[in-house]
């Protein structure tokens, strides 16, 4: 056991990138690109699904979020799509925090959209301006398989969560069944890649041939229960959905 998780470092590596730093560098300047029409082709490449990924997301921490006084903090939130549909329970104040500027533009443009009250910060999600033990829930979607280490990415998870406070990652996953595997594969190595470009334009091409890559590249859902458990994680455990394409992870500190 110790021997797998003390293999060298899990994280994302775009390819021909190498160095924390310059990983870091290279996603957000990916993202940079991306931003404006992030939203339509997250919609389009999922065929929507990722709407109803996030709500089940939303309401698995129903009970978390409930509280008036808890502090939630979307991490790496993009155009704000998880933070809202968050946001827009009653309780918790809810906070989003991304390292790309353009996604927080768009994700301030929303909630301004929505009447939604959600403070947003710039930081990168290894590196939070936040004092330790002082946050009720975390909550990452598809964001956290680019981070450049996972495990620093999960140790300050942890340092800034409460005592009790909650965890969860939503991400792409490995499904389980073979079959299923190859047409999934398929689509996104070859067909998704080639949307991506047509939609996106060639300055963002790049972004959709990473996708695929680094979804490949990411652990599968017992491996990020295990990375989560070394972390201090408590109560590891994860839901697979549609097929195991994406999996949430919930951990309590
Ligand atoms: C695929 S988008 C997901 C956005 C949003 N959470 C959603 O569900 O649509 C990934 C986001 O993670 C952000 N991101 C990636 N690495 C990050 C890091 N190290 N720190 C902060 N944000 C990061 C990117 O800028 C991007 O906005």
């Amino acid at each position: 056991m110790n021997e797998v998780i003390h293999s060298p470092s899990e994280g994302s590596r775009p390819h021909g990138v190498e160095g924390e730093q310059q990983v870091a560098r290279w996603v957000r300047r990916m993202f940079d690109g991306v931003a404006p029409r992030y939203d339509l082709l997250n919609h389009v490449l999922s065929g929507n699904m990722d709407r109803l990924w996030r709500a089940r997301t939303v309401k698995r921490l129903s009970r978390e979020i409930a509280a008036l006084d808890a502090v939630v903090i979307d991490l790496c939130c993009g155009s704000g799509d998880l933070m809202l549909s968050l946001a827009k329970r009653r309780g918790a104040t809810v906070f989003g925090s991304d390292f790309c500027h353009p996604m927080l533009i768009e994700a301030s443009r929303k909630a301004a959209t929505h009447k939604a009250v959600t403070p947003l910060f710039e930081a990168d999600a290894m590196n939070l301006p936040l004092a330790s033990s002082s946050t009720d829930v975390l909550t990452v979607a598809f964001g956290f398989r680019n981070l450049a280490n996972y495990e620093k990415g999960l140790r300050e998870m942890y340092r800034v969560l409460k005592p009790g406070g909650t965890a969860a990652i939503l991400e792409f996953s490995t499904p389980p069944n073979r079959a299923f595997r190859r047409v999934y594969d398929f689509y996104s190595l070859r067909v998704l890649p080639r949307i991506g470009a047509m939609l996106s334009g060639r300055g963002a091409a790049d972004a959709y041939r990473y996708l695929p890559e680094s979804v490949r590249r990411f652990p599968d859902a017992d491996r990020l229960a295990l990375l989560m458990s070394h972390s201090g994680f408590q109560n590891v455990h994860f839901d697979r959905m549609t097929f195991g394409i994406v999996a949430l992870h919930i951990g309590v500190k």
